[in-house]
């Protein structure tokens, strides 16, 4: 058997609000396993190597939920257009790229290598509709040590002229590529609605009946900016809200996530709720292409399942301590706009939203759960400028949120396995 034991000040989110902190002790895995959080090492252990960290920080990696992959090279590009003009000027001219798999190759192993480097060990990830681009992008990913789901986009019905697919095509290359999922170990398949303004009602029911079919998670965006719902209203006049377009194909379920909810309704969000559908909140996004200020909060007291996503491109950063921050920036902004009748999301809860909760998708347990694969990070703040009294470790995980350092980062594990430093 193979013993993992790593000794710091280990930190970690058990619950919403909650923080774990033990100030020197150990974090102990078997064959990848998590054993559990130590304050002396247990007898069992005592001829085991022990990792001294020293005063570094000791964090569970990142999941990050929701992300466009080919939307990558143009990060921080055409960030004064609203959603509907930045998808047709910028997203699809940069995803219809990935047609040339050395490109693609090219692209992906960056993106995987920056992931992992990043801290961020589970993804969801949207590929292009390119059945060889979207394979290339999950042996990228495997290779690197990130875990998680993939999808091939569907879209027959936008996408402009380099980015087009016929239902018919769609059918079969999402077919042909869950054939080609075989062969990896931990990147699976996702289904890939791109959003219902992309998806004729025939393809919508066949993903839905293959979802059933074969027991696949479903991923796509919901309500995230007003003239996005105006179009899905005038596309689909039969259903009262945009939810109902998933819902009446198979494509609403306890397994499906949904980018933005920006603008859902107390209906909408009860209708996530009855059904266990995770909102995965991206407040980069949200803010860079104007899109709305989510109303997390409410959705956390109302019961929903939230999770966060970077949402690069539409996000602006790939890094989920971003991600952790600008959704604690983003829930003051929404209690300004409430008139202080709501209450913010605090550090904690912020960082919960991005570990525990997103790890929860993939069966995950609450923090670092004995049972659990080992998903962690070792940061060291040593670079960062020192007050003139000493920090607690809260204080100095509180500022890691907010204060970026190059090269902070020195190690990552996932599932189980060492991928970097
Ligand atoms: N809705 C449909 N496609 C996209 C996309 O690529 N990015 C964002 N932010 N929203 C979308
Ligand atoms: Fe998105």
């Amino acid at each position: 058997m193979s013993v993992t034991i790593l000794k710091g000040n280990i930190v970690s989110a058990p619950a919403l609000g909650k923080l774990d902190i033990t100030e020197h002790g150990y974090l102990a895995a078997e064959d990848g396993v998590i054993a559990g959080v130590f304050d002396c090492l247990p007898e069992r252990f005592a001829s085991a190597p022990v990792e001294d960290w020293g005063e570094c920080l000791i964090l569970q990696s990142f999941a990050d939920l929701h992300l466009h992959a080919p939307q990558y090279p143009m990060m921080g590009m055409g960030m004064d257009l609203p959603l509907l003009e930045w998808l047709d000027t910028y997203a699809f001219p940069a995803e219809a790229q990935f047609a040339d798999p050395d490109y693609a190759r090219d692209v992906y192993r960056r993106l995987a290598h920056d992931l992992i480097a990043g801290g961020t060990t589970r993804v969801c990830l949207f590929s292009s509709l390119h059945r060889p681009a979207t394979l290339i992008l999950m042996e990228e990913l495997e290779k690197a040590g990130v875990t998680g789901f993939v999808g091939k986009v569907n879209m027959d019905r936008s996408g402009g002229a380099g980015l087009r697919e016929t239902t018919e095509e769609s059918m079969r290359e999402t077919l042909l590529w869950l054939d080609a999922c075989g062969d990896f170990t931990h990147v699976r398949p996702i289904l890939t609605p791109r959003f219902t303004p992309a998806c004729t009602d025939e393809l919508m029911a066949f993903l839905g009946a293959l979802a059933r079919e074969r027991n696949l998670p479903v991923q796509s965006h919901l309500s995230e900016n007003r003239q996005e719902i105006e179009l899905v209203r005038r596309l689909c006049p039969a259903c009262g809200q945009y939810w109902e377009t998933y819902a009446r194909y198979g494509l609403w379920t306890d397994r499906t996530l949904m980018a933005h909810c920006v603008h859902s309704d107390a209906r909408e969000r009860r209708a996530m709720r009855d059904t266990g559908v995770t909102a995965v909140h991206c407040a980069s996004s949200n803010n860079a292409i104007c899109s709305g200020v989510a109303p997390v909060r409410v959705m956390l007291d109302e019961g929903l399942k939230v999770a966060l996503g970077t949402d690069v491109a539409g996000g602006c950063s790939l890094r989920m301590f971003d991600a952790v921050a600008d959704t604690v920036k983003a829930s003051k902004d929404r209690r300004i706009l409430d008139s202080w009748q709501t209450n913010f999301l605090t550090v904690a809860e912020g960082w919960y939203l991005g570990t525990t909760a997103g790890a929860k998708f993939f069966g995950a347990g609450n923090g670092f759960a004995p049972g659990d694969r080992l998903h962690a990070l070792v940061l060291d703040d040593g670079e960062l400028a020192a007050p003139a009294r000493p920090l607690t470790v809260r204080e100095r995980f509180e500022r890691c949120v907010y204060v970026r350092q190059p090269d902070a980062i020195r190690a990552v594990w996932s599932d189980g396995r060492r991928v970097f430093g």
